[in-house]
């Protein structure tokens, strides 16, 4: 199975994005957090920003959009390059048709649900997604401990994608280490999530290797 590991620049230098962006090259994507201050108790940056990383990125740039309203916000995310869209499950009223506008707009749709979110309702539809999100904290903040809880929500989604014989990602976030990376590749998680462990390594580009080899083994 391809593993990719995909670096959440919450915990770079806002700084510097540049020069952030630099440090993870050899990254498959880059996750950015977009945080509303309302989904969840913490402000990060919106679309303007959004729209700057993608142009600065060399590598695909993969939005996390913990907001409130998806079904009005989300579209103007793929139409900005955003390879991949993921909004929340508990933020659509309509995420069929979130991710039908997504994928219209040039992007992967993926759909995301907290810790205690049941996933087995947007199992039905993998045919209108690219990509599961199964969050292993409660969204909001780098730096939390992985839910062990969640690993059976992971194994779950796993059987339903193989089951589909699509080509459906499925991403864990939230305290993904070189301890925990291989629970979440064990229960079936194939693309990665991890700030602290990358932007808090020395060398980010060598940890995403590291990261990489032992989702691998
Ligand atoms: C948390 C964000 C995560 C966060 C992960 O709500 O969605 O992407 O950056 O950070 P770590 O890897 O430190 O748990
Ligand atoms: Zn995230």
């Amino acid at each position: 199975m391809a593993v990719r590991i995909t670096p959440s620049i919450l915990n770079a230098d806002f700084a510097d994005l540049t020069g952030e962006l630099g440090r993870i090259s050899g990254a498959d994507l880059v996750h950015v957090d977009v945080m509303d201050n309302h989904f969840v108790p913490n402000l990060t940056l919106g679309l303007p920003v959004v729209e700057r990383i993608v142009a600065a990125s060399a590598v695909p740039v993969d939005a996390h959009l913990m907001i409130e309203d998806a079904d009005r916000w989300a579209r103007g995310y793929a139409e900005a390059g955003c390879a991949s869209v993921t909004f929340h499950a508990e933020a659509s009223v309509a995420p069929i048709r979130l991710a039908r506008e997504i994928r219209a707009a040039g992007a992967r749709a993926a759909i995301a649900v907290r810790p205690t979110t049941d996933i087995a309702p947007y199992l039905d539809y993998l045919e209108e997604l690219d990509m599961l999100l199964v969050m292993t904290v409660e969204p909001g903040f780098g730096g939390q401990r992985f839910l062990e809880s969640t690993v059976s929500k992971i194994a779950a989604a796993r059987e339903a994608i193989d089951a589909s014989g699509r080509d459906i990602w499925l991403q864990v976030d939230g305290g993904i280490s070189r301890d925990t990376i291989a629970t979440a590749a064990r229960a079936g998680a194939d693309t990665f999530v991890a700030g602290s462990a990358v932007y808090g390594a020395e060398d980010p580009n060598a940890e995403v290797t590291a990261l990489r080899e032992l989702a691998a083994a």
